[in-house]
């Protein structure tokens, strides 16, 4: 190698690592559409508080399936609160998880934009109960006093304010959390958790869908009992803890060649990569050859995930998720005898290696399944 290229390479390396020793903990920039709180609210007119239970007492369909998912659990959820504690109480983290300043004890500021400036100072009207309801109600359809919504025709009988927002059919309401941007110099062009990124290619993207598509399906109700009919949308955003949902992402297909079988995977049914979000989840599908004498081979396994090297430089490592819409091969051997060849799947939500350190060291309990099948037995064709 030439001298000059040396150096360089060294000076490159060199001055990523300085840049990340001074900011350790720096896992994303601190921007406006990020790591701020959305500012306090106060009551709408006509309601006797902001908390998603109240709501729940005219909307009562909506608030029951609100109740069930991951968004409701954003605080609680025992994995959030181990990680919470390992990451020392990091107040950014509740920005996305507990998005309303009401719901904070403490509100943030930085003069200069950037993390390590943060200011933290104690929040007067900070509200413990709502704090308990994470991404709640509020969240996505409070401002200033109007309860924002889908509905452009002025029929509504609300006995609260109301507005249209375009918001709602747009994947920005949800891509303001479900992004992590990624810093500069941090070898990579998406950030880690970057679903809103990740969902900008690809064959859903092309055909229009956005996130509300597949995780708030359509449904004819009335928003309240006694009140007309009209189109809206679940609430219940079922991801990687719903069977269902992962039932619809993959499709496979085998082709018999010479000397082996080629097995086609295609992510056919996630408007992201899959896993997205947390870096910790990851999928495996073994493939399974069953002959007529009902023996089972396990022929090839795939593992989908993502390794990152989080310190002294974050960066990805490695990477083989599919893409919306992308195919990967994988080519064994041709079994001998007669059979058919099938498919399980499970979904791991992180390594039993990260369960126990979190339960070791950062009191994690009354935790719930970290791997879970959702495909079994699947027959795969073959031509
Ligand atoms: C006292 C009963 C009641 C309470 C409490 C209540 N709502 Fe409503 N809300 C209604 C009714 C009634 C409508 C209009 C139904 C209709 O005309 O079809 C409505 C309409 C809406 C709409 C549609 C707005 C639009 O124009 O798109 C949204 C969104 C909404 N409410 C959210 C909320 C949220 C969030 C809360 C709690 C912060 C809440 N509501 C509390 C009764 C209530
Ligand atoms: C993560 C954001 C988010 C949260 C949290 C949320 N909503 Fe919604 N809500 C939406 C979106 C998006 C729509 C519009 C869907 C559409 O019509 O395209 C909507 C629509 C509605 C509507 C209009 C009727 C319908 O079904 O479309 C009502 C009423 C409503 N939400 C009430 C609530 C209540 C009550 C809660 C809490 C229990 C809640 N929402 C929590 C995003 C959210
Ligand atoms: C205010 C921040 C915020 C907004 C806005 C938001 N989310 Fe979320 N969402 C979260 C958090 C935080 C979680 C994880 C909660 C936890 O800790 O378990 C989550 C969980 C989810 C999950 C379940 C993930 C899983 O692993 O199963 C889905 C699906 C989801 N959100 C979709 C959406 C969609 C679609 C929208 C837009 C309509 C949206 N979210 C808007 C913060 C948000
Ligand atoms: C074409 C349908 C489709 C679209 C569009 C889509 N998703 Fe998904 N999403 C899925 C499926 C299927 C899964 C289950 C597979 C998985 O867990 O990755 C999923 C899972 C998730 C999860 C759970 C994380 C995980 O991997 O376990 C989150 C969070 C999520 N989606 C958020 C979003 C957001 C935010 C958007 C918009 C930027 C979006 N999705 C757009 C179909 C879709
Ligand atoms: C930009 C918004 C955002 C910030 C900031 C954020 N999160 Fe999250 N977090 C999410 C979203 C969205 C999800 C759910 C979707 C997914 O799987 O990525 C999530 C999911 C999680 C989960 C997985 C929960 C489960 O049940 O599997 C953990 C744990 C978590 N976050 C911890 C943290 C910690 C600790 C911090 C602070 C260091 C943090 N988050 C900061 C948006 C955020």
């Amino acid at each position: 190698m030439k001298k000059w290229l040396l150096y360089s390479v060294f000076f490159i390396i060199f001055g990523l690592m300085t840049v990340t020793f001074f900011n350790p903990s720096e896992i994303y920039e601190l921007t406006q559409k990020t790591a701020q709180f959305i500012p306090y609210q106060e009551i709408p007119e006509g309601l006797v508080s902001l908390k998603a239970k109240d709501c729940g007492v005219c909307h009562t369909e909506i608030y029951r399936e609100w109740k069930t998912s991951l968004h409701a659990k954003a605080y609680t959820d025992p994995f959030f609160t181990a990680y919470h504690k390992k990451d020392d109480g990091d107040p950014t983290c509740l920005v996305c998880h507990t998005p309303l300043e009401n719901q904070s004890p403490i509100i943030l500021s930085s003069e200069s934009g950037q993390y390590n400036d943060l200011k933290s100072t104690i929040n007067p009207d900070f509200d413990a109960e709502l704090q308990q309801e994470g991404v709640t109600c509020a969240s996505c359809h409070v401002k200033d006093g109007v309860i924002y919504g889908s509905y452009k025709k002025k029929d509504m009988n609300a006995p609260h304010p109301v507005a249209y927002a375009d918001e709602f059919f747009s994947k920005s309401l949800c891509q303001r959390c479900h992004e992590v941007p990624s810093k500069s110099f941090a070898l990579m062009n998406e950030g880690i958790c970057s679903t809103g990124m990740e969902s900008n290619r690809g064959v859903w993207a092309a055909r229009g869908y956005i996130c509300q598509d597949c995780h708030m399906p359509v449904v004819n109700r009335p928003l309240m009992s006694g009140f007309p009919s009209r189109e809206g949308k679940k609430h219940l955003w079922p991801g990687g803890y719903s069977n269902r949902q992962l039932q619809n992402v993959f499709t496979f297909k085998a082709k018999k060649e010479l000397d082996h079988l080629a097995i086609t995977i295609t992510n056919s049914g996630a408007g992201h990569k899959a896993p997205t979000g947390d870096p910790d989840r990851f999928i495996v599908l073994d493939f399974i050859w069953l002959d007529k004498m009902a023996q089972e081979t396990v022929l090839e396994s795939i593992e989908f995930k993502r390794t990152i090297i989080w310190q002294p430089v974050m960066f990805v490592w490695s990477d083989n998720r599919l893409s919306p819409g992308e195919s990967t091969v994988i080519k064994t051997k041709l079994p001998e005898n007669d059979g058919t060849l099938v498919v399980n799947g499970t979904y791991h939500v992180m390594t039993d290696r990260s369960l126990n350190r979190l339960k070791d060291k950062f009191e994690l309990k009354d935790e719930w399944p970290i791997h879970r099948s959702f495909l079994k037995n699947q027959k795969v064709p073959v031509e």
